[in-house]
């Protein structure tokens, strides 16, 4: 039997791109003829009925911004098998009986655990740190990365001009792909990542005196937040090389800001694919990419699955950062 009533809800930190995948949501969803309901604030919004029904027009002007119009949230009562019970009891009451949770591996688990209480769920990657193991790519990472490009280039105008050294902490917690990218983008001296051990002498202060004897004069290092630790970095730094060294941590700037192309075609696909599968009764899956290509997978399987970092892209880095 097809599902009549479904809801959408994004949950976690927010990522450019969640406005396309809820916009496509909706609108896949009416077209099927089924009625879409409108989560406010995650999880949270589900155990306080905060839902509205949504029509063609309440995902207008959306696929554009920043942000979740959907707003998110993180929340405690939901992590609790009892909050779970009161989540799905809720969605018994309201008519929900499918949901697709935009979000990370966090709300994923919550996805999974709201399906095992009857409420089939279709987790859609959303978050700027592309760290879901099953899929390629996550909604928002493209955007975090172009803004953490666009950061470090102002960043390099004013330690070029002062022959200084920039240590610069980009977000991602435990996953190094956004400070890997960003580290190759910006022409980073080295780039520090949480996957790989370092060593401060080596992959340091060497390779910044090795740069400097063939003329170099300034320096960018990248810093994953998963290894952290950027003011003590750049004082060490300094007081090692005599160069002066300055730490910025770019934080939550990175999440803001218009989607790329690529987080808003991501977003409308996935958003697009998860409703699909709502229709067709299909439930406790996420959706993924892979190889290129949009697939889905059981929520279950996919949370178990490790996340492989790119060694070779990070090996031909530190070849062409000389
Ligand atoms: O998961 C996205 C992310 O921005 C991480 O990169 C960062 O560690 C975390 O969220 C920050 O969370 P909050 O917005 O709760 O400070």
């Amino acid at each position: 039997m097809n599902t009549k009533t479904i809801a959408v809800l994004t949950s976690g930190g927010d990522a450019p791109g969640m406005n396309a995948a809820v916009r496509a949501v909706a609108r896949t969803g009416i077209s099927y003829g089924m009625r879409v309901m409108g989560v406010r604030r995650g999880f949270h919004g589900l155990l306080n009925r905060d839902v509205f029904e949504m029509n063609l027009r309440s995902v207008s002007d959306i696929i554009h911004h920043g942000g979740t119009a959907l707003f998110t949230a993180r929340s405690p009562e939901f992590n609790t098998p009892d909050g779970v019970k009161k989540a799905a009891g809720n969605c018994r009451d309201m008519g929900i009986e499918g949901i697709v949770v935009i979000g990370g591996d966090g709300s994923f688990r919550g996805a999974r655990d709201l399906t095992k209480e009857g409420i089939p769920c279709v987790g859609v990657p959303g978050t700027i740190d592309n760290d879901i193991a099953a899929s390629e790519y996550t909604i928002g990472f493209d955007t975090a990365m172009n803004t953490a490009v666009e950061m470090v280039d102002r960043l390099r105008d004013t330690t070029e001009s002062h022959d200084r050294c920039s240590v610069v902490e980009v977000m991602g917690r435990k996953c190094g792909d956004l400070a890997l990218q960003t580290g190759i983008a910006v022409g980073a001296t080295t780039i520090l990542v949480p996957e790989i051990p370092f060593d401060f002498q080596t992959d340091i202060i060497n390779r910044m005196m090795f740069t400097q004897k063939t003329g170099k004069k300034h320096f960018i290092i990248v810093v994953a937040e998963g290894v952290g630790g950027v003011d003590k970095l750049a004082k060490d730094i300094e007081e090692k090389t005599g160069i002066e060294t300055r730490a910025t941590v770019l934080g939550h700037v990175q999440r803001g800001g218009s989607p790329t192309l690529r987080d808003r075609v991501a977003g409308s696909v996935m958003g697009f694919h998860a409703a699909d599968l709502l229709y067709k009764g299909r439930g406790n899956r996420i959706v993924v990419m892979q190889k290129g290509k949009v697939v889905d997978l059981d929520i279950t399987e996919a949370l178990e699955m490790e996340r492989v970092f790119d060694k070779n892209l990070y090996d031909i880095a530190l070849k062409i950062s000389i």
